[in-house]
């Protein structure tokens, strides 16, 4: 709700909030071709649709890590009515594996969503404080194999859609004694540097970790030299990494190993991916990415489940779509359009039937005349215009004109639905 205090300071508290935006059609059409294509390749691949609730007790995100931008800057949360701490969604997986420990299905438990996010971050092209994520997790399953369908669903994913300027980079956090050794080694690392860090050694002691994808430039030198986790992999993490690389390798999946690549959120253990894009500006460039959590259903009371996941943003997914000529929007949004040169009632009977065989079509209203009829016709991209006449309707015919080149034709009326919805081959969403 409005208040004085969004007036006094000068806010229009009738637009979008900041870092939120609208979507109208007919770019809201390329969402729903991304959410639709996405849908159907989870579903091939297995995965049920997960819905959980946009906001949880906070405690859930919580999980995500205290160290991360996401908890400790960029959370919504509040107090509600009842004095409960609740935070709205800033990423898929806590909800997921939250409603996982609730409910425990069988696993595997392989499930995609398409939702929004809140992070409270400085707005910019490709970051906004509302972004939809496509994402996917699988709960349940320690086999490479998973991280390998995993990074193919996704990869599959923008290959089918078109963005071909998307590149794949991978990562092991290996497991919890590779980390342990790491984080020592880092940290005596980042001590040694502890006077350039400056204020960030506060951060290094807390999670050694995050300090590796800072982008301070000033940092830049000092994080090219910094020690590699790939190092110090184990035996068996080395040999899961080994793995799911053979396993891209065999499915001709390209990828760069990146041993500096570490995510923001504190909950990876193990596979680490991202897909990027030279479309996007440096520093934002992940077009999607993830990893495993293997530790993260165990830490909200659930048994150990190892677990592997992916979150893809939709308005980042869009940017990348443009620059790569990729989902352009159809500037046609019906397939036929009714044009009513009597004046009856049979406009509507005509429209209902072409609707009931599938084809999109659409009329003016308001009893316009046939010449704005015929441009809103034009206007609207459809191949056929379907005209009502006095003359035709006498013998039982409609005329059909193919809006493309101009020629008509006599159909019957009660074949012109199915006639159409021959003639058309739209995509049905
Ligand atoms: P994330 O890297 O924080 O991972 O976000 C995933 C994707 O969401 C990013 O690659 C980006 O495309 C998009 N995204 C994130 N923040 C914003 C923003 N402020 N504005 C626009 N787009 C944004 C996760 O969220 C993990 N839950 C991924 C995951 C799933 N890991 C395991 N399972």
């Amino acid at each position: 709700m409005a208040t004085d205090s969004d007036a006094a300071l000068g806010r229009d508290v009738f637009r979008a909030p900041k870092g939120t935006r609208d979507v109208l059609a007919p770019e809201s059409d390329r969402w729903i071709e991304i959410i639709t294509r996405f849908g159907a390749r989870a579903r091939r691949y297995g995965y049920g649709l997960v819905i959980t609730p946009v906001f949880e007790h906070y405690e859930v995100f919580a999980r995500i890590g205290e160290s991360t931008d996401v908890v400790s800057k960029e959370m919504y949360d509040f107090l509600d009515k009842g004095d409960r701490r609740i935070a709205l969604r800033p990423e898929g997986t806590a909800g997921a594996v939250r409603a996982y420990v609730e409910h425990r299905p069988t696993p595997p438990w392989k499930v995609f969503y398409v939702a929004p996010n809140f992070r409270y971050e400085r707005p910019q092209a490709g970051r906004y404080r509302q972004h939809y994520q496509i994402g996917a997790e699988v709960m349940g399953v320690d086999d490479p194999a998973v991280d390998v369908e995993m990074i193919d669903l996704l990869g599959g994913f923008y290959r089918e859609i078109g963005l071909n300027s998307v590149r794949l980079v991978i990562n092991s956090m290996g497991d919890a004694e590779t980390r342990r050794r790491y984080r020592e080694v880092l940290l005596e690392y980042w001590r040694a540097h502890s006077t350039l860090l400056g204020d960030t050694m506060e951060r290094a002691e807390q999670n050694p970790l995050r300090v590796l994808d800072s982008k301070k430039p000033e940092f830049k030198e000092m994080l090219q030299h910094a020690p590699q986790i790939t190092e110090y992999l184990t035996d068996s993490a080395g040999n899961h990494f080994e793995q799911v690389q053979a396993g891209l390798r065999s499915i001709g999946n390209h990828f760069e190993v990146e041993p500096r690549l570490v995510r923001g959120l504190d909950y990876y253990t193990s596979t680490l991916f991202e897909f990027r894009s030279d479309s996007l500006a440096a520093g934002q460039d992940t077009v999607g990415g993830g990893g495993r959590y293997d530790k993260l259903a165990q830490e909200m009371g659930g048994p150990a489940t190892p677990a592997i996941g992916f979150g893809c943003g939709v308005e980042r997914l869009l940017i990348v779509a443009d620059a790569d000529g990729a989902l352009a929007p159809s500037p046609a949004r019906v397939d036929a359009y009714v044009v009513d040169a009597v004046g009856t009632a049979d406009v509507v009977v005509l429209l209902h039937e072409l609707r009931e065989a599938g084809v999109a079509s659409d009329r003016a209203y308001g009893g316009r005349s046939l010449k704005k009829q015929w441009a809103a016709a034009d206007k609207s991209g459809a191949r056929y215009g379907v005209m009502l006449a006095p003359r035709e309707m006498e013998t039982g015919h409609v005329v059909v004109k193919d809006l493309t080149n101009g020629q008509q034709i006599e159909i019957r009326r009660d074949e012109v639905a199915a006639w159409i919805a021959v003639n058309t081959q739209r995509r049905d969403f």
